[in-house]
């Protein structure tokens, strides 16, 4: 099973990440710069890639996510991460020139997420590469039976992705955004975001998270979410339909900067 940092579950969703930003470009001593990086678990897995002589620049516009990553601290074997306060939706500081530009689960949220790409290109060095994971609202779940509170959930969940004004269909259209910013396209994949029987949920940790954005846009109530016996009800109905539920997809994509 994944387990997070915390000793909770870990978001499966993480799980198509090493092999992809892996295989991104990253070199020894690569300039990396990470958008939208949260508590800086990518950014601390790509400054591995970039060992001692590379070099981390994490952005995220909230002060709360920096704090979390600057608290991890980091590793001796790995590229020194700086982080700092940027909101992708104005004009990018100049942070300097990149090698490689990587992002997870942020494009999706941003009103326009053509406009940060672009903004975004401006910023990497000829030949840079920009890998991104995203994810799009599909017919998912499913599973072996009807899975109806996990889709309760899937559907709270990307009703408040995009009440919050994010493109809940980024996914879908990032090989045609990067490559109407110039890009060309090296990998283009998408890989299913599973959950396993008899493997405790990350669900009810994220929807811990998420419960006071689902409130604040009126998707759902705390009475209509049952915080308390959520986690028990998500695993009465995994045990009872049994089987892998597919819960989501990451669409794992790269593009290269040409001339
Ligand atoms: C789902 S989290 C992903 C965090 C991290 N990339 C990861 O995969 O662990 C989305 C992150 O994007 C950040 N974000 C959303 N909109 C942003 C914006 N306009 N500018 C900068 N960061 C933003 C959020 O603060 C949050 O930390």
């Amino acid at each position: 099973m994944l387990q997070s940092v915390s000793g909770a579950p870990a978001n499966p969703a993480n799980s198509a990440s090493p092999r992809f930003f892996e295989s991104a470009g990253i070199r020894t001593g690569s300039r990396v710069l990470d958008i939208g990086c949260g508590n800086g678990d990518l950014s601390r897995f790509v400054a591995r890639l970039a060992g001692p002589q590379g070099e981390v620049v994490a952005v995220d516009r909230s002060e709360a996510a920096l704090a979390l990553a600057r608290a991890a601290g980091g590793e001796p074997d790995a590229a020194p991460i700086t982080y700092h306060a940027v909101d992708l939706a104005d004009d990018l500081h100049d942070l300097g020139r990149f090698d490689v530009i990587v992002g997870r689960r942020v494009l999706m949220y941003l009103p326009d997420a053509s406009a940060t790409l672009a903004r975004l290109v401006g910023l990497a060095k000829p030949g840079a590469i920009l890998a991104f994971q995203e994810h799009a609202r599909a017919n998912l779940p499913f599973g072996l039976a009807a899975l109806p509170l996990h889709q309760r959930l899937y559907d709270w969940i990307w009703d408040t992705v995009a009440a919050e004004g994010g493109d809940v269909t980024l996914g879908l259209r990032l090989v045609e955004q990067m490559r109407s910013q110039g890009l060309s396209i090296a990998q283009a994949r998408n890989e299913g975001v599973l959950i396993q029987p008899g493997e405790p949920s990350f669900l009810p940790t994220l929807m811990r998270i998420m419960l006071p954005r689902l409130i604040e846009h009126s998707v759902a109530s705390a009475e209509e979410v049952q915080p308390d016996t959520l986690a028990q009800r998500i695993e009465d109905e995994h045990r009872a339909v049994g089987g892998t539920i597919v819960w989501d997809q990451a669409f794992l994509v790269a593009g290269q900067v040409t001339g």
